[in-house]
């Protein structure tokens, strides 16, 4: 089976979306310091995009998690692959996610993270596709919200293949 990408969301579209949210996110920590967690490996494009256009301080630390299930959908369950390297306690917290689907990795993610004491927490995700919610998640930052299709690029992979395109596609199956 081959894949043909067409483009959903053009690299200037998401990078001036993801200018937007950058400015955002300072205007709303204005005289604090962030810290921005990405979730490995699908949010490390936005993550790095978006930092730089955060004008209040930053720091940054990485996380990975699987969740168990076939190429297209999530199971449920998830796995901790890679943990933070610095604790949470008394940051402002800002989960950066390249998407949230059934909302099931960043509802237990969320949970997890918010045990650890942070100041504040809160999520970030490049793109949201609300159709295919299955548990409740606030989302705080959204870049996009996109219909229910299977998308790659920017971070987002079908079986590990198509993250560097430097924008956002949908994958048919021929
Ligand atoms: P959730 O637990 O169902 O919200 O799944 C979230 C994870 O599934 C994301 O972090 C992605 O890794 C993956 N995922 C969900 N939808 C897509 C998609 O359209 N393209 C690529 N990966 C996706
Ligand atoms: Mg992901």
């Amino acid at each position: 089976m081959t894949e043909k990408i067409s483009v959903l969301l053009s690299e200037e579209e998401v990078d001036a979306r993801i200018k937007e949210i950058g400015e955002q996110i300072s205007r709303d920590y204005e005289g604090k310091q962030v810290h921005l967690i990405c979730v490995l490996k699908g949010g490390s494009f936005f993550m790095c995009e978006l930092a730089k256009r955060i004008t209040v301080p930053v720091s940054l630390d990485f996380m990975s998690v699987s969740s168990y299930g076939s190429e297209t959908k999530s199971s449920g369950v998830v796995k901790i692959v890679k943990d933070l390297d610095e604790p949470l306690n008394g940051k402002h917290v800002i989960v950066i996610e390249d998407i949230v689907d059934s909302g099931r990795t960043l509802s237990y993610l969320l949970a997890m993270l918010k045990d650890r004491g942070p100041e504040s927490i809160s999520l970030c995700t490049l793109l949201d596709k609300p159709e295919r919610r299955v548990v409740d998640v606030h989302v705080d930052y959204t870049g996009f919200q996109i219909p229910d299709k299977f998308v790659v690029g920017y971070g987002l992979d079908y079986g590990q293949k198509y993250r560097n395109l430097p924008y956002i596609g949908t994958v048919e199956f021929e």
